[in-house]
């Protein structure tokens, strides 16, 4: 047994993991994904980093439906992080993860060190998603983009699976995600799962445990507002439902924007009707936590 296999092993006791495997290395994950391959097995492949709650196992849960084999990994990408803070407070809670996981997840992939992901030097390769990673989010986010796609393109190369899954809560990175896998020339499909929310509508995130239990119940005014925009949008202008979206908000929670865009350029649309779909998209704060949202039309 090789020191790999009886660190996992003992990880895996007192994590309580059973089923399901853990890998810690990019190469054992690598050669890993060729023998399933090989045995004409599909994989669909779950990226996270974790602090998982039920919106990850929504997609860990299409993953199982619809393939043979499910990987999924937990890794805190340093190069997606715009405050070295934020991401030395980021939760790292891997006994609940695995154990949360483990009866529908067959192999857990959690990195031993940034190295093993990026080599000894860290160097980002520059992308060109057509001005998609500098709309909404890359305004207030410089480089979050290029770093979190930096880490998917080595991840997908890693597992070369055949269907990844993301989240929609996360619009603009499941959109600039699509485009990567055009970039790279990945056969990986990349598949958009709805977003899963709370019983009031704020959508699920390891943040949400960051907020007090007022500020949960307040936070509803998110959805309530973009779900107004949805049902008013055939009787007033967008400038108009923008305004009053915001204005139930404020007050409420600091809003850093509420954009009405077109669902695949992510640009400011003028009509809804010469656009490819809509999407409204926001982000504000409230308790000192961001929080991020959006519906499409
Ligand atoms: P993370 O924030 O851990 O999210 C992992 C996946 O879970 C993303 O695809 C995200 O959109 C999805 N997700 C989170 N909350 C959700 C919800 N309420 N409903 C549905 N899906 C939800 O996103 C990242 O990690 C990273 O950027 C990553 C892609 C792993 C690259 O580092």
């Amino acid at each position: 047994m090789s020191e790999l296999s009886i660190f996992s092993v003992s990880l895996a006791h007192s994590t309580g993991l059973t089923h399901m495997e853990l890998i810690q290395k990019s190469k054992d994950l690598n050669s890993l994904a060729k023998q399933i391959k090989s045995e004409r097995k599909t994989i669909g492949f779950v990226p996270t980093m974790g602090a998982l709650h039920s919106g990850h196992l929504s997609l860990i849960q299409r993953a199982r439906k619809e393939c043979d084999i499910v990987i999924c990994s937990i890794f805190v990408n340093p190069t997606q992080f715009n405050e070295q803070s934020d991401l030395e407070k980021y939760p790292r809670t891997l006994e609940a993860d695995s154990k949360l996981i483990e009866s529908i997840c067959d192999y857990l992939f959690v990195p031993q060190s940034v190295e093993d992901i990026y080599g000894k030097e860290i160097t980002l390769k520059e992308f060109d998603f057509d001005g998609l990673e500098n709309e909404l989010e890359g305004e207030f986010r410089p480089r979050h983009f290029q770093g979190m796609a930096n880490v998917v393109s080595i991840l997908l190369n890693i597992v070369t699976a055949d269907k990844a899954y993301f989240g929609l809560k996360d619009y603009q990175q499941f959109k600039i995600v699509e485009r990567l896998t055009k970039l790279i020339q990945l056969d990986t499909k990349i598949v958009g799962c709805p977003i899963i929310r709370e019983a009031n509508g704020l959508a699920r995130s390891s943040r949400n445990e960051l907020l007090s239990e007022a500020a949960r119940e307040a936070a509803a005014v998110i959805f309530y507002s973009l779900n107004y925009i949805k049902e008013f949008h055939p009787f007033l202008s967008i400038p108009e439902l923008q305004e009053k979206a915001k204005g139930m908000i404020e007050g409420i929670m600091d809003v850093e924007y509420l954009e009405i865009r077109d669902a695949e350029t992510l640009k400011e649309i003028t009509s809804w009707t010469e656009n490819n779909g809509v999407f409204i998209s926001f982000a504000g704060t409230i308790d000192g936590v961001r929080l991020i949202d959006n519906i499409r039309i």
